[in-house]
C-alpha cells in the first residue's frame, strides 16, 4: 500500500514562515516523522511539494494509479483551486485534507475549502500530528475495505 503526501505552495518555507502560526518545524522534519510512522505501519509513502498548481495536478494524475490514498495540504490553493479539486476527484482515491493551522479560526477567506467536498475528511489545527492521524486513518480505511 502506498500513500501520496502532497504539500502545496509555501509549505517548503516551514520553519522560517510565520512561526507563530506554523511553529518551527520544517517540511523535511514533518516528512521524517511521517516516514517513521509509515515504517511502523508497514506502508509506503511518497512525498511531493510544489508551489505550482499545474505541477500538483500533474503529480496527482501521474501518481494516483499506483497509490491507495492521498494526504494533501494544498496551502492557499485549498481555498480556491477548483482544478486541484477536480484532479483529486478524478483520482478516485480516499483523500484526507490536512492543515497545520486551524483554518476556521483564521481569516474569513481560509474558512472555505473547495477540496473538502471531495475528501473523506479534514484535519486542521493539530500541527504536524495531523499528517500522522491522516496516515493512520487511510491505512485503517484501506485495510477495512480489502
Ligand atoms: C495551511 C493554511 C492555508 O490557509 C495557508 O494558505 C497555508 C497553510 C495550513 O497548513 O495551515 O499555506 O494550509
Amino acid at each position: 500500500m502506498k500513500v501520496l503526501i502532497i504539500n502545496g505552495p509555501n509549505l517548503n518555507m516551514l520553519g522560517r514562515r510565520d512561526p507563530a502560526t506554523y511553529g518551527s518545524v520544517t517540511l523535511p522534519d514533518i516528512e521524517q516523522r511521517i516516514r517513521a510512522r509509515a515504517a511502523e505501519l508497514n506502508v509506503e509513502v511518497e512525498f511531493f511539494q510544489s508551489n505550482h498548481e499545474g505541477a500538483i495536478i500533474d503529480h496527482i494524475q501521474k501518481a494516483a494509479s499506483s497509490a491507495s490514498g492521498i494526504i494533501i495540504n494544498a496551502g492557499a490553493y485549498t481555498h480556491y483551486s477548483h482544478a486541484i479539486r477536480d484532479a483529486l476527484a478524478d483520482a478516485k482515491l480516499p483523500v484526507v485534507e490536512v492543515h497545520l493551522s486551524n483554518i476556521h479560526a483564521r481569516e474569513e477567506f481560509r474558512h472555505t475549502s473547495v477540496i473538502a467536498p471531495v475528501a473523506v475528511g479534514q484535519i486542521a489545527g493539530l500541527g504536524p500530528q495531523g499528517y500522522i492521524f491522516a496516515l493512520e486513518h487511510l491505512v485503517q480505511r484501506v485495510a477495512q475495505k480489502s
